[in-house]
């Protein structure tokens, strides 16, 4: 493994547990410690007696944002041009599972950081949060389309258009997250998790995840043009034509299963 300036990294019995290590600035995002945090995965992916990862920050913050100091003064040209969110898209050629262990902050590039993982575990001091409005911007690095599909249209509305922030219960309640725990035990009963889902059948695990992406990707058209084919694919069915008969002769229908 690459030796690291902005991430720890060790293993615990089958995890690759990394670390983000910017405690000064809330752990925010720039170009290196993204760099770093990928290179560490890829790292991860390739080893045979590793079956998911793990990321975390530190009680105070998950991580607090994309560095502000190094986008104030970006121009669009140079924002384009930026490695930064392409950095942040490469999570995405993961095949194994990836939990986020949340501890305070959570905030804007954090959160979408959180989101591009596949499950996220929070102690109960986490805030979850999109505030780049409170900046003149929005989210780049997924967080509108991530956040809306996880918590549905009108909370993330609420969050992006008005800095609404998520206490880890209302997260929870939400289904933004997968479990709530104390603080003093939430990175452990964290990586237990992780350990968990690691001692899985791997292939299928690999499968089980690229197919859950699949569709929580797919667009709504797309939705809704495979939904109307299968409606009509019902058609042909003996099923259809007993259950609206026995619907309209007021009897209960005899399924045959063709
Ligand atoms: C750079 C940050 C930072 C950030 C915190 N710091 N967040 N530096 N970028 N996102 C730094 C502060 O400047 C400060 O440094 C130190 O961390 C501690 O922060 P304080 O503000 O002094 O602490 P506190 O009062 O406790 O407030 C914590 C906070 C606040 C609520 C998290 O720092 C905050 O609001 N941060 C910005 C959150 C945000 O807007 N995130 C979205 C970023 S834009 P010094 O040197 O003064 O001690 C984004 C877009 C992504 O993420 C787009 C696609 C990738």
């Amino acid at each position: 493994m690459n030796s690291y300036q902005l991430i720890l990294t060790e293993t615990k019995d089958r995890v690759g547990l990394i670390t983000l290590n910017r405690p000064k600035s809330y752990n925010a995002l720039n170009q290196q410690i993204l760099t770093e945090l990928m290179d560490a995965l890829a790292h991860f992916d390739k080893q045979k007696d590793i079956g998911s990862m793990l990321i975390t920050g530190n009680q105070k913050s998950f991580a607090a944002g994309a560095d502000i100091s190094s986008m104030v003064d970006s121009s669009p040209e140079e924002m384009r041009k930026s490695p930064f969110i392409p950095t942040f898209g490469l999570i995405r050629d993961i095949k194994k599972p990836i939990l986020a262990a949340v501890s305070g902050y959570c905030l804007g590039g954090g959160l979408e950081l959180a989101m591009s993982c596949d499950l996220i575990t929070a102690s109960e001091t986490a805030s979850f949060g999109q505030p780049e409005i409170n900046l003149g911007i929005i989210p780049g690095a997924g967080g509108t389309q991530r956040l809306t599909r996880a918590v549905g249209k009108s909370l993330a509305m609420e969050m992006i258009l008005n800095n609404r922030l998520l206490s880890a219960e209302e997260a929870l309640s939400f289904g933004l997250i997968n479990h709530v725990y104390p603080l003093d035990e939430y990175l452990e009963r964290s990586i237990e998790l992780a350990q968990q889902i690691s001692r899985r059948a791997p292939l299928a695990i690999q499968t089980a995840k690229s197919a859950i992406n699949a569709a929580f990707e797919g667009n709504l058209s797309e939705g809704l043009e495979k939904e109307r084919d299968l409606f009509y694919d019902l058609f042909a069915t003996e099923d259809q034509q007993e259950g609206m008969k026995a619907f309209l002769e007021k009897r209960p229908a005899v399924w045959s299963g063709r």
